[in-house]
């Protein structure tokens, strides 16, 4: 049976920035993931970082190409009642997001990973873990055919929503809140020239759009579509008549159509799962807690989760501290349902909800009030830069906020 210190089952942005981390503190891992590297890295998800994230990156020596491709916002806009209004993240919240898609920190982490010859095993099937309410869990799976097992110190979920390891706890031990809501977001790339310089957020009758983007020739947009809809019901020119249609007209006459290079509905679900510790097993990103993506919170809140324990599972190693290892998920879970709040705000004010009048009046009136208040802008800007990490007493890293 292999011995090493710490195994990391999922190899998506978690995983990765996890073994990355601990490699730099002298930790060994091995990490094991379910698919093959080619689709891990194709995925399309998440491309707006918050500075906290972008700074983890780089401290964790895989910034370099992220500094040289990003795009850089001060700003996005909000469409609403055929106005378009502009929040001001840089004058009202003193900080910029970062626009860099998943895919491309998954290969730059995966190349880091690769570089530093790293033990990861893509496509390992029937991932279990044992005993990891003792000190010496282990996990066995199969990998090339044969069956393997690992013994270690620690288990790291990192496997998603629908990984193994949540799955593997007792149901008495584990309380999980969640809301489904009742539309999906239909989602393109194309590579085209984008409607705008921002992002741009629009709550039409019609239904959500989103104008995002990857790159100044790639763009990264979304409609709000029932959820029995297939991308197969969406042809391109069905999805750029619908985005014109829902955007103002001073976006809709710039929109340049081309055709998409992928096409995905993704639902839109908000889920938590207290506690993220049981013994030597604790969850990190996706596995505790999922935000439905209209406040692009999702990496940005795995990337956290990787930082508190990182230097949990370092204070463990360098002093046999178990202090950070108890406060680990109360640490997380602060700043988890913080960023559910205002994933689930965004969400409520910018979608359409058929057959609730009250609702409706409500999230109209919400959109005028924080049109015509700094205050609710400034708020609204606080939360998209990213509320700032905790810092653990003894951490070396000097920023005030990340
Ligand atoms: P995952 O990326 O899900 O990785 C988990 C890995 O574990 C996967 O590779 C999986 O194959 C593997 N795995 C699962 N089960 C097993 C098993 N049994 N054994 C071995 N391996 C296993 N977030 C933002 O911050 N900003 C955004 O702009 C944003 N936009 C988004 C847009 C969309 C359409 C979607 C769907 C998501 C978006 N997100 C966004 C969310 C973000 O993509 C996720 O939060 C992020 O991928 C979480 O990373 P993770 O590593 O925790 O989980
Ligand atoms: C994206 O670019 O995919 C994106 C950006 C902002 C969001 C959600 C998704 O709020």
């Amino acid at each position: 049976m292999t011995r090493t210190q710490v195994v990391i089952v999922g190899a998506g942005p978690s995983g990765l920035l996890l073994s990355q981390l601990l490699d730099r503190e002298g930790i060994a891992t091995i990490v094991l993931e379910r698919q093959a590297q080619r689709y891990v890295e194709a995925r399309i998800r998440a491309g707006l970082l918050e500075q906290g994230t972008v700074d983890l990156l780089i401290e964790a020596g895989v910034g370099e190409r992220l500094q040289r491709e990003c795009l850089v916002h001060d700003g996005f806009e909000m469409a609403f009642e055929g106005r378009v209004h502009r929040i001001d993240l840089k004058g009202l919240a003193g900080k910029q997001v970062t626009i860099y898609g998943q895919t491309e920190i998954q290969k730059d982490l995966g190349d880091a990973r690769l570089a530093a010859g790293s033990d990861l095993r893509y496509e390992a099937s029937n991932v279990a873990i044992h005993d990891f309410g003792g000190a010496r869990p282990r996990v066995t799976f199969i990998h090339q055919g044969r069956p393997q097992e690992l013994e270690c110190d620690f288990v790291a979920g990192c496997d998603g929503y629908h990984g193994v390891c949540r799955a593997s706890v007792p149901a008495d031990a584990v309380r999980t809140y969640e809301r489904v809501y009742p539309f999906g977001w239909l989602g393109i790339i194309a590579n085209v020239r984008p409607v705008a310089h921002e992002l741009v957020y629009a709550n039409h009758e019609r239904g959500f759009a989103l104008c995002s983007m990857r790159s100044s020739g790639r763009v990264r947009y979304y409609v709000q579509c029932p959820l029995e809809d297939k991308v197969e019901d969406w042809s391109d020119d069905r999805f750029w008549d619908e985005l014109a249609r829902r955007l103002p007209a001073e976006h809709a006459t710039r929109i340049q159509t081309g055709p998409s290079v992928e096409k995905s509905i993704a639902p839109l679900r908000s889920f938590v799962a207290e506690p993220m510790r049981f013994g030597r097993l604790l969850l990190a990103g996706d596995a505790a807690h999922i935000v439905p993506p209209t406040g692009a919170k999702g990496l940005n809140l795995a990337v956290s989760d990787v930082f508190y324990l990182h230097e949990a599972l370092r204070d463990f190693y360098r002093e046999r501290a178990e202090r950070p290892l108890e406060e680990y998920s109360g640490r997380c879970l602060r700043r988890i349902w913080k960023a559910e709040r205002f994933s689930w705000w965004m969400t409520q004010q910018l979608h359409r909800f058929p057959g609730d009048a009250f609702a409706a009046r409500m999230q109209e009136t919400e959109l005028q009030y924080l049109f015509e208040s700094v205050a609710a802008q400034t708020s609204l800007a606080e939360n998209y830069v990213g509320l700032p990490l905790e810092y653990s007493h003894d951490s070396r890293r000097t920023h005030a906020a990340a």
